[in-house]
């Protein structure tokens, strides 16, 4: 059985269980794509995806959508094998794009502290673009910290560790195709 198709994921002393369906995610990146169309008829947005996490939604998303659009991608320092953000963020890979007058979609995986959105927020607008909007596949609701508004979200979730459709456990697991969820106390 594929892995992504599994109701439970043992990994280490780790117990995932099923979280949001392969099936709903794609409605889901589908309906967005199609709400991304239609506020940017007739412009051509570049997607800023957030490296690693996002580069799966990014490409679901982008054949979605309708419009012209570019593409270009940033990194940020990540957690590294941890569960817990450090709350530190650092630039690992910058733009290439000139993204001054451009109109800008930051894509990310999921928007946890929200300090990671924060800061591309701030990096992005002294490059004098012409809008920059965002769009999470998750939302982890206690991202309280955040200042930035997010106009796309795909699902708004509670505070477990999630992983698979770019999400990481331990830099694996990446590949599935659903999204999963730590189990508590196990
Ligand atoms: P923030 O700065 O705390 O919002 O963290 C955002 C980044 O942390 C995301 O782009 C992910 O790469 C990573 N992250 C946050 N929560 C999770 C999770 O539940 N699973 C995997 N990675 C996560
Ligand atoms: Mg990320």
């Amino acid at each position: 059985m594929a892995k992504s198709k599994k109701e439970t994921l043992q990994l280490g002393n780790d117990t995932f269980e099923l979280y949001i369906s392969e099936e709903r995610i794609q409605l889901r990146v589908q309906q967005l794509a199609k709400k991304i169309s239609k506020d940017y008829k007739g412009q051509v947005p570049i997607f800023i995806g957030v490296l690693n996490g996002a580069f799966i939604f990014l490409s679901d998303l982008i054949r979605n959508v309708t419009i012209d659009c570019e593409v270009d991608f940033l990194k940020l320092s990540s957690y590294g094998d941890a569960k817990i953000s450090s709350g530190k963020v650092t630039l690992l890979k910058e733009l290439n794009c000139d993204v001054k007058g451009r109109d800008i979609i930051v894509v990310e995986d999921i928007i946890d502290s929200g300090l990671s959105i924060d800061f591309m927020k701030r990096l992005i607008t002294v490059l004098k673009p012409r809008s920059v909007n965002i769009a999470s596949l998750l939302y982890k609701k206690k991202a309280i910290k955040i200042h930035t508004p997010i106009k796309y979200i795909g699902f708004k979730i509670p505070n477990n560790f999630v992983i698979g459709y770019g999400l990481d456990h331990a830099q694996k697991e990446r590949n599935l195709k659903a999204v999963f969820r730590l189990k508590e106390n196990n």
